[in-house]
């Protein structure tokens, strides 16, 4: 079975379902696949699409994750593979509102993944967040094998939807892995989900404002940059390995660290804004990559420094577009 997955995602003319393709990780991962040679149906509802066009032969279904229409979409198109990012982003929103984040979260993954299972498809990566279920580890960098206890609805149900992949797994026989990503940054993003400190820095400084910083700013994340996510994600829609797998870089850097890089490189010399710490955050992630090194071959290839001075030109970009469009 894992040989045949290898075959038949490899294949230059893999047939790949990306669900939340429009948005920042997936239409990052929608163009490495399509340039790669593979045939893509993105699926998404376009409620938080990063705006980024979809590149040519490229086809959406505007569909929810958890509908009918999503899952005919996938019974036509007979993937050898499925992409799963669709989701409900924000750890805040999961706090306000716990039953729609698992509407999306867990009731719509589980609906992809039997609509998967039901079209033949032989592969299924699911988006999950280092970020989100180790909690407060005890040691870091996190392993996959160490304790998860999330903080948020939105860990919550990002570990309930890899238990129930696991049962897909053992139960249907469908392939599945859990990548377990760090905070991502990089063009693209729109600063509203997990990990969006650095795009809305970039937009806050650009602008002309002070960054702002969340507590204290000692907390440390682990960031890493979207095209290495995206070569990840291939990489694992071809591999043969189950269970969860961290893709981070496996370096903590300190917000107030982050923001201070952001400001000078945007010029900034405004101090930094403070602001309260949003409920259900932890105070440290960084993530070990050896088994994706490992099982995947996979490494991280982006510098912090590089990926945050691609991202900031990235914005600076964008907002001028927007500024030579006629009102
Ligand atoms: N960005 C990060 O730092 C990060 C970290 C850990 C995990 N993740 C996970 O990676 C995945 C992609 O995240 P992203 O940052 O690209 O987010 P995003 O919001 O940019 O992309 C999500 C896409 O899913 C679509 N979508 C949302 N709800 C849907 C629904 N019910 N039906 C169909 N489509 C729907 C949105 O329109 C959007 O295009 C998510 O599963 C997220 O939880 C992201």
């Amino acid at each position: 079975m894992p040989g045949r997955v290898r075959r038949a995602v490899a294949s230059r003319r893999a047939r790949v379902v990306v669900t939340g393709g429009a948005g920042f990780i997936g239409s990052h991962s929608v163009r490495r696949l399509a340039a790669a040679g593979a045939t893509v149906l993105v699926i998404d509802d376009l409620s938080h699409a990063c705006g980024a066009a979809l590149p040519p032969g490229v086809d959406l279904v505007r569909a929810n994750v958890g509908s009918r229409a999503a899952a005919q979409a996938i019974r036509r198109f007979r993937p050898d593979a499925l992409l799963h990012l669709a989701a409900q982003v924000s750890v805040n929103r999961s706090v306000l509102d716990p039953v729609a984040d698992v509407a999306t979260n867990v009731l719509g993954t589980v609906a992809i993944a039997q609509a998967a299972q039901a079209a033949g498809c032989r592969r299924l990566v699911f988006a999950s967040s280092g970020g989100a279920v180790y909690g407060t580890a005890r040691r870091l960098p996190s392993r996959e094998r160490d304790r998860t206890r999330a903080l948020s609805p939105y860990g919550a149900a990002k570990l309930a939807a890899e238990a129930y992949l696991d049962v897909f797994r053992a139960t249907f026989g469908i392939s599945t892995v859990a990548l377990r990503y760090a905070n991502v940054y990089g063009p693209d993003q729109d600063g509203g989900g997990e990990g969006g400190v650095v795009a809305r820095t970039a937009q806050r400084l650009l602008a002309g404002l002070p960054a702002r910083m969340a507590g204290d700013g000692g907390q440390t994340r682990d960031f890493v940059f979207v095209a290495d996510v995206a070569e990840a994600n291939r990489l694992a829609l071809e591999a043969s390995v189950t269970g969860p797998v961290n893709i981070g870089t496996g370096l903590a850097t300190p917000v107030r660290t982050l923001l201070e890089h952001l400001a000078r490189l945007a010029g900034s010399v405004q101090p930094l804004e403070h602001a309260p710490l949003p409920k259900g955050e932890v105070r440290h992630s960084q993530l070990s990559v050896d088994r994706a090194e490992r099982r995947l071959g996979w490494v991280p290839a982006t510098r912090l420094a590089d990926g945050l001075a691609i991202t900031l030109d990235a914005v600076r970009a964008q907002l001028q577009g927007a500024a030579a469009q006629p009102a």
